[in-house]
């Protein structure tokens, strides 16, 4: 029998693990010694850590990269009535948290070369019920962030950056997260900064959006029992800051290894699939998700599953027509620059240190498959 070749993962969080077990159990053991599990000192010290890093004036840590995003947006007083402008080509958070505050997410069409939003349908959708820009910096490249804080300034509405997918991504030289009026990460399992659970972060420079921000994340609580307004229950654990704390130590690395596996992808990939990940000028992708744009999506993501490299459609459905938001009356059509997209994208498998041959071998079988296809 001929060996059957080794499956390739998408992400593979238990080589990380292995190497980071020891000294994350050595801070859980000090933790669960000092009995302070939540908003204790790794997490006072991890904002200022992560805040150092991004060039910011403040950082709040926050349940979710979810909770970062709806946070920011309660923290600007933006809820029914009001209009946040965002991506149709995202994960369903970034519209979701829009709708969770009571306010309205208008859609606005994507560039076809780099997934981003595009400046000029922005333009096309500000009203005078827009409060907000949402870009999302999607996959780890940093969206067009000069023209949308030209349009924010324009109108005078706020920049939320959804940041989720972009730890250490860099835009003329400024991290992500350090250019709008607040940064929104998330440190779920698969992001670039991850921790063993849920976990989110906010970047402002604003000191009163800081404050509010940390009273938010906490009942609303200015002082102990002391509730100001309705806040949530958004808090990190000390177990996962002191995780978090580590790897940011290496994020430097870390963000690197990511750019090396793409970078092989790139180059054996470029000639073959209709475009392999771009990004605007002067700036650095962070690689947290490594998507292609494929003719025959489907049957090339089919013929890479049946021969073990996992493959992932982010994403398959613009979020204009999801069915949750059938209400606000999107057609088919109307947004038709993410919808061709949503048909031929393909994420590839990538993590930091990914075997070469692993990476070889995905790029033989789509070289394959764009003969087998053409
Ligand atoms: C672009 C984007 N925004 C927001 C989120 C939400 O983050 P979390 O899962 O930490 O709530 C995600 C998570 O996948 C995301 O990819």
């Amino acid at each position: 029998m001929c060996p059957q070749p080794e499956n390739i993962p998408f992400i593979d969080l238990g080589r990380e693990y292995d190497n980071l077990e020891q000294e994350w159990l050595s801070e859980v053991r000090k933790i669960g010694t000092q009995g302070h599990f939540v908003m204790g000192e790794n997490v006072t010290r991890l904002e200022q850590e992560i805040a150092d890093y991004l060039g910011t004036q403040h950082g709040i840590a926050v349940a979710s990269g979810t909770d970062a995003l709806v946070l920011s947006l309660l923290a600007l007083g933006i809820g029914s009535g009001d209009e946040v402008i965002v991506s149709p080509f995202s994960f369903f958070s970034s519209a979701e948290a829009i709708s969770i505050v009571g306010a309205t997410p208008v859609f606005a069409d994507i560039l076809p070369d780099t997934f981003h939003i595009d400046p000029a349908c922005i333009e096309k959708r500000i009203s005078k019920r827009t409060r907000a820009i949402l870009p999302i910096h999607i996959f780890g490249a940093p969206a067009d962030m000069g023209s949308i804080m030209r349009l924010a300034e324009a109108s005078n509405v706020a920049v939320i950056e959804d940041c989720a997918q972009a730890f250490g991504a860099e835009y003329y030289n400024k991290k992500a997260g350090g250019l709008g009026t607040t940064g929104c990460f998330s440190f779920y399992p698969t992001k670039i900064l991850s921790c063993y659970g849920d976990g989110g972060f906010i970047s402002t420079d604003d000191a009163d959006i800081a404050a509010h921000l940390r009273t938010l994340r906490n009942h609303g609580a200015t002082d102990p029992f002391m509730h100001a307004e309705i806040g949530r229950n958004s808090r990190l654990d000390e177990i996962q800051a002191a995780l978090l704390r580590i790897k940011l130590r290496n994020i430097d690395q870390i963000l690197e290894a990511r750019r090396n596996v793409a970078e092989r992808y790139n180059e054996r990939l470029a000639d073959i699939v209709r475009s392999v990940p771009l990004y605007p000028e002067n700036s650095r992708h962070a690689y947290n998700v490594y998507t292609i744009r494929t003719a025959n999506r489907d049957r090339v993501k089919q013929y890479l599953t049946s021969h073990g490299v996992n493959v992932a459609v982010c994403y398959p459905k613009p979020l204009h027509l999801q069915s949750v938001y059938k209400q606000l009356n999107y057609q088919y059509g109307d947004l038709p620059v993410s919808e061709q997209v949503c048909r031929e994208v393909l994420s590839l498998p990538i993590y930091p240190n990914m075997p070469t041959q692993h990476i070889d071998r995905v790029c033989e079988l789509i070289q394959k498959t764009s003969k087998i296809l053409q």
